[in-house]
C-alpha cells in the first residue's frame, strides 16, 4: 500500500517523545538468535518493516517467532533447516548476508543472492566475503546471482579490514564465535550497536573482547544458550528529532536518549548554538537563538554518524552563514539535496573532499561534499523520498516551511522509524498519512 504524508509546517515543535529500539542493533540481534539453542527473547525491538522482513527471513530458514507484546519478540532457532536465503529478500535490506554465519554454524552451508546497492551507494559485500574466506569458508558463485558458502568448521584467523565496515565486523564476529581457536579482527567497526550485539553474544556464551585501536578478539566456543536481551535505543532517531526541534525553533524531550552514544552529535549541536540538557531518562533539546554555521564531516564511530547527516543537512539550511558537510562513509548520501533546493535551500555539491579526514572518495567523482548557505526560508512542496534518512529530512523540511507539503514514499520511512506519525504528533506536528489505492 503506497501513500503520502501531508505536513503543515511553520511552527515550533514542543513536547516529549519516547525513542524506539535501534533498527541497526535489533536486526543483527535477531540474526544472532539463530546461533542459540533455544528460544531467544529480544525486548525493545522497533516495530518497523526491516524488522518484519528479517523475522520473515528467519521463518523461511525454518525458525519460528512470535511477538509477545508490541516490542518483545521470541525467536526459536531449533528448527532451522534451510540454508538458502530466498532471492526475494535480497536488495530489500542488508541483513541477508549476515545470516551466513548462523547458517554455517547450524548447517555448514549458506546460499545468498547478491544484494544490490541502493540510492546512497553501491553497498558491496567484498569485506564480508574476504573475511569469511580467511576463516576457512569456501565461497563460490552459483550462476551470476548467488554466493554459496560452505564450511565444516571455521578456523580462527587474524583479519584486517580495509575499512571499519559495520556489517562486515558484525558478520565476522558472528562467524568467529564458533570458530576453532582465536580470531582477531583489526580495523574493525566499534559502533554502539555492535557493542549491543557483542553483549548479547557474550550472554549467550561467546568469548569476545575489544582491544585498543579498533580490535575485536574472539575465542571460539561451542555452546550458545538462548537469552533474554534488550535492544539499545535508536540514537539515529534521537538525533533526528533533536535536529527537528532546533530547525523548528522548538523544545523537545527525547526520552531514552543517552549522552554516551551521541557525544559527537551533541558537540556539533552545541557548535551551531543548539542547547541540550542531559536528564536521568533522556535528553532535552531546545532552540536558544540564532543558529551558527559549522564545518563538519561524517565518519565511523565515534565520529559524526552518516545516518545523522541528512536531517542535519536540512537543519543547516536554517543556520546563519555557510556550512560545510564532508560525507566520508557513503558515495551518494546527498540524494536529499535536490529536493531541498527545490524548496528554496541554497546547497552546492562538489566532488572535492571539503574536510581533513581520510576519504575513500578522493578524486573519484562522487559528489560527497556540500556547502549549505543559510538562513533560507523553505517553501512547501510535493516531495518524493529516495531513501530512509532523506525521508526524515524531508518531513523536517516540510515542518520548517510555512504551509502544507505532500510527501510520497512513506514505505521508505517505515523501514526505520516506528510510529513516526505518533511521535511527531506528540510534539505538536501537523502531520497525517493518506493511504492511496485504498480498496
Ligand atoms: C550499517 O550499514 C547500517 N545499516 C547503515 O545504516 C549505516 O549507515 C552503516 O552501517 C554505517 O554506519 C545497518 O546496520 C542495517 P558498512 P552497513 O558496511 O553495515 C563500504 C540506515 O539508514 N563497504 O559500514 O551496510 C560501503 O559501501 C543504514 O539505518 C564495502 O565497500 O555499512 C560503505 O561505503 C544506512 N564493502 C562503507 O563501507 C563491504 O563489504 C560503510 O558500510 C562492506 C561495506
Amino acid at each position: 500500500m503506497s501513500g503520502y504524508y501531508t505536513v503543515g509546517g511553520g511552527r515550533p515543535l514542543n513536547g516529549s517523545l519516547k525513542v524506539s529500539g535501534a533498527k541497526n542493533a535489533a536486526l543483527k540481534m535477531i540474526v544472532a538468535s539463530l546461533i542459540a539453542d533455544g528460544v531467544t527473547t529480544l525486548r525493545n525491538v522497533p516495530n518497523i518493516t526491516d524488522v518484519e522482513i528479517t523475522l520473515k527471513l528467519c521463518g523461511e530458514l525454518g525458525a519460528t517467532y512470535r511477538w509477545t507484546d508490541d516490542t518483545t519478540v521470541e525467536i526459536d532457532a531449533r528448527t532451522v533447516n534451510n540454508h538458502v536465503i530466498p532471492v526475494k529478500y535480497s536488495g530489500s535490506t542488508r541483513t541477508p548476508i549476515l545470516f551466513v554465519s548462523p547458517l554455517l554454524h547450524r548447517l555448514g552451508k549458506a546460499e545468498v543472492a547478491t544484494i544490490g546497492g541502493c540510492s546512497i551507494g553501491p553497498r558491496p559485500i567484498n569485506y564480508h566475503i574476504e573475511g569469511l574466506k580467511q576463516l576457512g569458508v569456501h565461497v563460490d558463485m552459483t550462476g551470476k546471482t548467488a554466493y554459496c558458502f560452505q564450511a565444516d568448521r571455521l578456523k580462527g584467523n587474524i583479519i584486517s579490514l580495509e575499512y571499519p565496515s559495520v556489517g562486515a565486523t558484525e558478520n565476522l564476529i558472528m562467524a568467529a564465535v564458533a570458530a576453532e581457536g582465536r580470531t582477531v579482527i583489526q580495523n574493525a567497526a566499534i559502533e554502539p550497536e555492535i557493542l549491543n550485539l557483542v553483549g548479547m553474544l557474550q550472554a549467550m556464551g561467546a568469548i569476545i573482547y575489544q582491544d585498543v585501536n579498533r580490535v575485536w578478539i574472539i575465542e571460539g566456543t561451542k555452546k550458545f544458550r538462548a537469552v533474554e536481551y534488550d535492544v539499545m535505543y535508536d540514537r539515529i532517531e534521537a538525533a533526528s528529532f533533536a535536529a527537528c526541534a532546533l530547525a523548528t525553533k522548538g523544545d523537545v524531550f527525547v526520552e531514552g536518549a543517552i549522552q554516551r552514544d551521541m557525544a559527537t552529535f551533541l558537540d556539533v549541536l552545541r557548535k551551531i548554538g543548539g542547547s541540550f540538557d542531559i536528564k536521568p531518562h533522556g535528553i532535552r533539546f531546545s532552540y536558544e537563538g540564532e543558529l551558527k554555521p559549522v564545518n563538519m564531516e561524517t565518519d565511523v564511530h565515534p565520529g559524526f554518524m552518516t545516518d545523522w547527516h541528512p536531517p542535519f543537512g536540512a537543519l543547516l539550511t536554517q543556520a546563519n552563514g555557510i556550512s560545510v558537510i564532508h560525507e566520508t562513509v557513503y558515495e551518494s548520501r546527498f540524494g536529499y539535496v535536490e529536493t531541498l533546493v527545490s524548496m528554496g535551500a541554497r546547497i552546492q555539491l562538489t566532488t572535492d573532499c571539503l574536510g581533513s579526514r581520510e576519504c575513500r572518495f578522493t578524486n573519484k567523482n562522487y559528489k560527497h561534499s556540500a556547502l549549505i548557505a543559510g538562513v533560507t526560508p523553505l517553501r512547501p512542496g510535493t516531495l518524493h523520498i529516495p531513501d530512509l534518512r532523506a525521508g526524515f529530512a524531508y518531513i523536517m523540511s516540510a515542518l520548517i516551511a510555512e504551509g502544507e507539503s505532500r510527501i510520497y514514499g512513506t514505505e521508505f520511512v517505515k523501514r526505520g522509524y516506528s510510529d513516526l506519525i505518533g511521535k511527531f504528533r506528540a510534539i505538536g506536528a501537523d502531520i497525517d498519512e493518506v493511504e492511496e489505492n485504498a480498496d
